[in-house]
């Protein structure tokens, strides 16, 4: 694991986009596993700015996201499709039609998990996973529970993540309360992994997740097991590590 400790958010996004700009040049039709949440907003930004100067290219990229509400379509505003087309698809030259999320508005949500699961299948394994870190441990939107759910599936989300997310929405009645998520086997199966950590609230979760026991209790913990991992964080949310 290799760890990337940048004085601030500004610092660490910078950081972070150099990362995919290198994965993009080396292999350009790359597949990349993207996140949402805040900690990647300025790394996209970055990406978005790069691609501005010319200084790369997406027109081959693939990408899979990790997850989407359960009941949320691609216009509503805190979609996962949305965010991601709001904070790096329509900034840079990437075909929509190469960019994957799981669908909220399937009528059976879980058939559309085995269809998002032909859909990784059928692209091979992801060249470059970006991750976030949920306050509980999660990853993607795999919540603590008994096990680490292998394949891609619905989760009802628990309170602290509902909670975590309603500073999105106008109320806490409004975050939906179930997710498609890609499972934990899907995530592991990438080549290599981007996690992105920031703020003083994260600094706990980032130290048992990366140093504590490895457990379904703590979903991130699992990535003490994958062999390439760099977690680029500030220095708020790496103080104790
Ligand atoms: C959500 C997303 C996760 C994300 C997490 C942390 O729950 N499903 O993929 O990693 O939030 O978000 P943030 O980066 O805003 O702290």
């Amino acid at each position: 694991m290799r760890i990337y400790r940048e004085k601030n958010y500004e610092a660490m996004s910078q950081t972070a986009a150099n990362i995919v700009a290198a994965q993009v040049k080396v292999k350009p039709d790359c597949l990349l596993g993207l996140a949402t949440g805040s900690s990647p907003v300025g790394m996209y930004g970055v990406l978005a700015e790069k691609f501005r100067r010319g200084e790369l290219d997406f027109s081959k990229v693939r990408s899979v996201n990790l997850d989407e509400y359960v009941g949320l379509a691609a216009w509503h505003p805190q979609s996962y499709r949305y965010f991601m087309r709001e904070n790096l698809f329509s900034h840079v030259n990437i075909e929509p039609s190469n960019t994957h999320l799981p669908d909220g508005t399937a009528t059976d949500p879980e058939e559309e998990c085995r269809r998002y699961d032909r859909i990784l299948e059928e692209l091979g394994r992801v060249d470059l996973q970006v991750l976030g870190l949920g306050h509980n441990g999660h990853i993607g939107f795999n919540e603590p529970g008994d096990i680490f759910e292998k394949s891609t599936h619905v989760v009802n989300l628990q309170d602290s993540t509902i909670q975590a997310n309603a500073r999105f929405f106008d109320s806490f009645d409004q975050v939906p309360r179930r997710a498609i998520t890609m499972g934990i086997a899907s995530i592991m199966r990438a080549r290599c992994i981007l996690l992105l950590v920031s703020g003083e609230s994260k600094a706990e979760i980032v130290k048992t997740a990366l140093t504590g026991d490895i457990t379904p209790r703590v979903p991130a913990s699992v990535l003490q097991l994958h062999p390439n991992v760099m977690v680029v964080g500030d220095e708020e949310a790496l103080k104790y590590l």
